[in-house]
This record gives structure tokens, sequence and C-alpha cells, in this order.
């Protein structure tokens, strides 16, 4: 199971879901770390604003990510 989790809220599901599974779990961590400012969604201008708004901002290696996936993972949180 894959999951990425800024500030908890779905590492915590994840967690649950890995207990009643039995899953494996992999943290997908960003490249460059989000602060407390870039996580403001309620600033239009934040940094998660602005990829949520382009997807073409984000860094991150999707590609990659749904690679893992596909090789037998079975959920994308
Ligand atoms: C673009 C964007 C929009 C969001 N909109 C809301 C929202 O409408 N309501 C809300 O409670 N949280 C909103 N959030 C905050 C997070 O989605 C929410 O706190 C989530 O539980 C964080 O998960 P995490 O702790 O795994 O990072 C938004 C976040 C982003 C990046």
């Amino acid at each position: 199971m894959v999951y990425y989790s800024a500030t908890g809220n779905t590492e915590e599901v994840a967690n649950y879901i890995a207990d009643a599974t039995g899953g494996d779990l992999f943290e997908v961590e960003p490249a460059e770390p989000y602060t407390d400012d870039d996580l403001n969604w309620t600033d239009d201008n934040s940094r998660v604003s602005r990829e949520y708004a382009d997807e073409s901002l984000i860094e991150e290696k999707y590609d990659e990510i749904y690679e893992i996936c596909e090789k037998g993972s079975k959920l994308l949180l």
C-alpha cells in the first residue's frame, strides 16, 4: 500500500488499513518538504493551492509511484 501524508491524517488511515489487511506500507515523501505556509490551502497563492490548480508544478515522480503500484501494491492513498 502506497500513501502520502503531509500532516498525518492519511497516515493514520493507512495504518488502520495495513493492520486490517496485513499489507505492507510504503510512504511517499516529497523531495522538497512542505512547510506550514506551503500547506496552507486557504491561501490561493500557497504551494499546495498552486499545485492543485496546475499539476505540472508538482515535482514528484508520479510515474515511479504508479510503477511501484503496478508491481504489486493494491492501494494508493
Ligand atoms: C488543495 C487542497 C485543498 C484542501 N481543501 C480542504 C478542505 O476543503 N477542507 C479541509 O478540511 N481540508 C482541506 N485540505 C486539507 C487536507 O486535505 C486535509 O487536512 C487532509 O486531511 C490532510 O491529510 P494529511 O494529514 O494526510 O496530509 C485541503 C488541502 C489541499 C492541498
